[in-house]
């Protein structure tokens, strides 16, 4: 596991973005794990910056998101597959076909999941999984647990998720109640892993998850185990870890 300190938001965003745009140059066809949320938007946005500057080519990248909400279709502007036209897809010249989301509006849970499961597995596994951590240390939707589920799934959000998602939502009561997610299993059987932390709300779960004990009820402490991790955060969200 490699840690690098960034200044504050935009030097971790920067930090990010350089790590992704090498990948992209290295394998200029590579599978990017892509995740929503706050953390990765200034990531996206410099991605798109270095793209409209002539400096990167997504015509041959392939992505998999990490998650999507149930219940939610492609034009819900809450939904995952909007956020990712809006903050990347649609400033890039990325194919659509190549991109991946899980099938929100599928009823059918287990076969939402395998379908997913089939098209990472017929990409190839992915190349480079971007990360961002809950407060209770979920990455994707694996909540704590009692067991880290293997492949994607179906989730119930838990309450502290569901609240620190309304801010997305007119109300609360707009927050779907569940989730497809790739499972801890599908998230670590990336080649190399991006987690992404910012700001002094995330410090605690950071330290725990870097420095406690592997276990399912903080998912992302799993993340030990990953031969290639590289965390990308900033002081205040390092700033229990006594390495500044
Ligand atoms: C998003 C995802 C989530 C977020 C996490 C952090 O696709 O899978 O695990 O990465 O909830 O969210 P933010 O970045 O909004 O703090």
């Amino acid at each position: 596991m490699k840690i690098y300190q960034a200044k504050d938001y935009n030097d971790m965003s920067r930090k990010a973005a350089n790590i992704i745009s090498a990948q992209i140059i290295m394998k200029p066809d590579c599978v990017l794990g892509l995740a929503t949320g706050s953390t990765p938007v200034g990531t996206y946005k410099q991605l798109v910056d270095w793209y409209q500057k002539g400096d990167l080519d997504f015509s041959k990248v392939k992505t998999a998101n990490l998650d999507e909400y149930k219940g939610l279709s492609k034009d819900n502007s809450q939904s995952y597959y909007y956020f990712m036209q809006e903050h990347l897809f649609k400033h890039v010249n990325i194919k659509e076909k190549n991109t991946h989301i899980p099938d929100g509006t599928e009823t059918d849970a287990e076969k939402a999941a395998e379908d997913y499961e089939a098209i990472i597995s017929g990409l190839g596994g992915v190349d480079l999984q971007l990360l961002g951590i809950g407060h209770n240390g979920h990455i994707g939707f694996n909540e704590p647990s009692d067991i880290y589920p293997k492949d994607t799934h179906v989730v119930d959000l838990q309450e502290s998720t569901i609240e620190a998602n309304k801010r997305f939502f007119d109300s609360i009561d707009e927050v779907p109640r569940q989730a497809y997610t790739m499972g801890i299993g599908t998230i670590m059987r990336a080649r190399k892993i991006l987690l992404l932390v910012s700001g002094a709300e995330k410090a605690d779960i950071l330290y725990e998850s870097i420095c406690g004990p592997v276990t399912p009820s903080v998912p992302a402490s799993i993340l030990q185990l990953h031969p290639d991790v590289i965390i990308v955060a900033d002081e205040a969200a390092l700033s229990k870890m006594g390495i500044s």
